[in-house]
C-alpha cells in the first residue's frame, strides 16, 4: 500500500520524505489555508521536494474553470495530479482531463455509487473520506470495502485512495481491505512507528551492550 501525506505544510513533508517511506502528497484548500502562505509558493516547494504524485485541488466549480485550472496545475510538473470534486462538473472534467493524459484524483467521495462514476470517468484515484463518515456515525471503512469489491468486479484501473484518515487503525483496516493508497496526516504517519515494546527492547539492548567488555 502506498502512503501519501495529507498536508500542505512543507516542514512536515520534508520530515516524511526523510523517513524514506513516502510515496506522495495530497493537499486541499483547507490544508493550504492552514499554512497561511500563498498557494503558488507552497505548491512549488512541495513539487521540488516530492517526486511521487502530488494532488493539487481546483477551486473553480464550473466545468470550464476546472479544465482551465486543471491544465494549469498539470503544467507545473509531471508529479501533479489534479484534484476534482465529486460533482457533475467534476466528473465531466475528470473525463476530459483523463482523455488529455492528465492524472486526476476525484475527492469528497462518500458513496460507492459516486466511486463508480469516478471510475467510469477514468479517474486515476478516488478519495473516499472515511473519517468524515465515521464522524456522522456511518461506516467509513465499510465504504472502502464496497469500492474495492466493485472495482475488482469490473476491473477498473482507478486506485482507491483512503482519505480523511484519523488514526492508525484506519490504515491497518485499509491495508487489510487491499486499498491502493492511504493519505495520512503527518501526526498519524508518525504514530505508526510507535510501540512500547520496541522502546523497551531497544533500551534493554543498549543497557546490555554497555556490559559487553570493551563497549562501555
Ligand atoms: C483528502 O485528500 C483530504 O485532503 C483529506 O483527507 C480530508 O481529511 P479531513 O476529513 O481530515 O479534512
Amino acid at each position: 500500500m502506498k502512503f501519501f501525506v495529507d498536508t500542505a505544510d512543507v516542514a512536515e513533508i520534508r520530515r516524511a520524505v526523510a523517513w524514506g517511506i513516502l510515496d506522495g502528497v495530497t493537499t486541499n484548500p483547507t490544508l493550504v489555508a492552514k499554512t497561511g502562505r500563498r498557494f503558488e509558493d507552497v505548491r512549488s516547494e512541495i513539487l521540488q521536494l516530492v517526486q511521487g504524485p502530488v494532488s493539487l485541488e481546483v477551486t473553480d466549480m464550473t466545468l470550464e474553470g476546472m479544465l482551465t485550472q486543471g491544465r494549469q496545475l498539470a503544467a507545473l510538473g509531471k508529479q501533479v495530479v489534479v484534484k476534482l470534486p465529486l460533482t457533475r462538473e467534476g466528473i465531466a472534467a475528470c473525463k476530459q482531463l483523463t482523455d488529455e493524459g492528465i492524472r486526476t484524483n476525484v475527492t469528497l467521495c462518500f458513496s460507492a455509487n459516486q466511486a463508480l462514476l469516478a471510475a467510469k470517468a477514468g479517474a486515476t484515484y478516488i478519495s473516499p473520506f472515511v473519517g468524515r463518515l465515521d464522524d456522522i456515525s456511518q461506516d467509513g471503512m465499510g465504504l472502502i470495502a464496497d469500492i474495492v469489491q466493485i472495482y475488482k468486479n469490473y476491473g477498473f484501473a482507478t486506485q482507491v485512495l483512503v482519505a480523511s484518515v484519523r488514526h492508525p487503525t484506519h490504515i491497518l483496516q485499509a491495508a487489510k481491505l487491499g486499498a491502493h493508497v492511504c493519505t495520512v496526516p503527518y501526526k498519524v504517519l508518525d504514530q505508526l512507528f510507535n510501540h512500547p515494546l520496541t522502546d523497551l527492547g531497544n533500551e534493554q539492548f543498549l543497557k546490555d551492550w554497555a556490559k559487553v567488555p570493551g563497549q562501555a
